[in-house]
């Protein structure tokens, strides 16, 4: 069944689990990480990212999602990911996105506080879940250290000046991370200390973002102290190579399956280090 993210999300955060919220690029993906919910009966937030509209538009994207999202048997929530601007936002909810985030995590405190009151204002009127992001998370490619990605930590005290003023359901919290591939780095080490202080101090639940090549041990561990949905996408493309070139399928539809099945088991595993003590 289709339903927004904040019952799921304030469950994970009381039990101390995360949820995996997969990025879907296709039907084939979408109905691959369905599925894998189903089989374990977990929920999941199938998440779409607005930087994908050009090969992937929101129409479809939402089309995809809402079919497999009510057909389930497990809660799903269809959530938009790094949503931009509160114009494609408007379009998101409209066309039945549950669950939506606007990142303005780039602008200043006050801008992003206004941009996400107004998307707070609007997806609450609609019954749809918002999640925002305070600090800023990076990209991989320009990782070398942290002193010299644009990895901005968040702070205690703005995040919980930040989540009041917003009346965000949750936030995207930067104690780390990066989006894509650690270069240079078998895997990062993150704030746990800085994680602590958030969870001890912030009303709603912590996201993280760049849960890629992150290691199992920091999921794992930010999973129990805190973080109540961990973001995934570059770990499922590199899944689905992995699969591909160990089965060397023969034909199309082979490929298809071999990509499909590697996805399939690395939602699965992601599931199962983000519930482990
Ligand atoms: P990764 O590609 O590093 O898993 O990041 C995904 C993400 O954070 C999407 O919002």
């Amino acid at each position: 069944m289709l339903t927004n993210s904040k019952e799921m999300l304030e469950h994970a955060r009381a039990n101390r689990i995360a949820l995996p919220a997969p990025d879907y690029i296709d039907l084939d993906s979408a109905r691959t990480f369905v599925q894998v919910a189903e089989e374990l009966r977990k929920p999941l937030l199938l998440s779409y990212p607005q930087v994908l509209d050009a090969s992937f538009p929101l129409e479809e994207a939402a089309a995809i999602g809402r079919v497999l999202g009510e057909r389930a048997a497990v809660p799903v929530a269809l959530h938009l990911d790094h949503g931009m601007d509160v114009q494609f936002i408007e379009r998101a909810i409209r066309l039945g996105f549950t669950s939506v985030m606007i990142d303005a995590s780039n602008e200043s405190f006050e801008e992003n506080v206004k941009r996400t009151r107004e998307v707070v204002k609007l997806a609450h009127s609609a019954g749809v879940t918002v999640e925002a992001e305070i600090g800023h998370v990076g990209q991989g490619e320009n990782y070398i250290d942290l002193e010299d990605s644009e990895t901005v930590y968040t702070t205690a005290a703005e995040a919980v000046a930040f989540a009041e003023q917003t009346e965000a359901d949750c936030l995207a919290v930067s104690i780390g991370t990066v989006h894509g591939i650690y270069k240079n780095l078998e895997k990062p080490v993150l704030n746990f200390e800085r994680l602590h202080e958030l969870a001890e101090n912030v009303k709603v639940p912590l996201v993280l973002h760049g849960g890629s090549g992150t290691g199992d041990e920091n999921l794992s561990r930010c999973a129990a102290e805190g973080i109540s949905k961990i973001n995934i996408f570059t770990d499922f493309l590199t899944g689905a190579m992995e699969r591909i070139r160990a089965y060397t399928p023969s034909d199309y539809m082979a490929l298809k399956q071999a990509a499909n099945q590697g996805m399939a088991d690395i939602l699965r595993y992601y599931y199962q280090i983000f519930s482990k003590r």
